[in-house]
């Protein structure tokens, strides 16, 4: 029986969100571990989007300073975000596409939503800056409940790439190809939003993943460039991961 269909009226997005999530027994760990092109990227989006969110939550409208710093940590977001969804398109929708005709239809229209999303909650940054007193607070109200939704229905795209998408990957290519997918992508990411992964991959993810990641940098970046991605990174890992992180790179 297929759950992926609301039954619900579409004007109750939460309830369409909550019936819309698919667990079935793909979302389990597969016997063979296979290659998940999404795991760190989507955990650095999960972070990057909740922190965002919080951050408007508990924004001083009646505060510009605190303002101006929500507002960027909102607009770098949503950079993360799009530069994220174009990667996918470019990469990973045309790889299903070209052994699985149609395999994308979904994730791809799910990727319309999400630019007409950017556009609503750029908008939305707009509004708040431009307002003031009463109407900053309102327009804040707004800008929140917007990002609400926007990363609800993210997490549960999110968890439908992982799943169904993986499954489709899975089945059509081998890891190796996978990889040089993954490589693909890398190659393609300019300097500057290679930093901005970086600084929301490393925190996100595990230890063991995060030395991988800062190994493989340190291999292929100048040492000065790696230093100062460490310093970079610093303010963001907890104690106990820094020093686990130290020691992995140490041995
Ligand atoms: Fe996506």
């Amino acid at each position: 029986m297929d759950h992926s269909h609301a039954h619900t009226g579409a004007d109750a997005p939460g309830a369409l969100i909550a019936v819309s999530v698919r667990r079935t027994s793909k979302a389990r760990t597969p016997a063979v571990r296979r290659l998940n092109i999404y795991a760190s990227v989507h955990k650095a989006l999960r972070a990057c989007m909740g922190e965002a969110l919080v951050a408007v939550g508990r924004m001083d409208h009646a505060d510009d300073a605190d303002v101006t710093l929500t507002v960027a940590q909102v607009r770098e977001m949503v950079t993360f975000a799009r530069m994220h969804l174009e990667k996918e398109d470019h990469f990973i929708h045309p790889a299903m596409e070209a052994r699985r005709p149609g395999a994308s239809a979904r994730t791809t229209a799910d990727h319309e939503h999400h630019l007409e999303a950017f556009a609503r909650l750029e908008a939305g940054i707009r509004a708040v800056e431009s307002a003031s007193g009463e109407a900053r607070a309102d327009a804040a109200t707004v800008l929140y409940r917007d990002l609400t939704l926007f990363v609800a229905d993210n997490f549960v795209h999110m968890h439908a790439e992982e799943v169904d998408n993986n499954a489709v990957l899975w089945a059509a290519y081998t890891d190796d190809e996978i990889r040089a997918i993954e490589s693909g992508i890398v190659a393609a990411i300019p300097p500057d939003a290679k930093a901005l992964a970086m600084r929301w991959m490393a925190p996100a993810v595990d230890p063991a993943e995060r030395a991988g990641m800062l190994a493989h940098a340190r291999a292929s970046a100048p040492a000065p460039v790696f230093a100062g991605m460490l310093a970079a990174l610093e303010p963001h890992l907890r104690a106990v991961d820094r020093r686990k992180l130290e020691s992995a790179l140490a041995a």
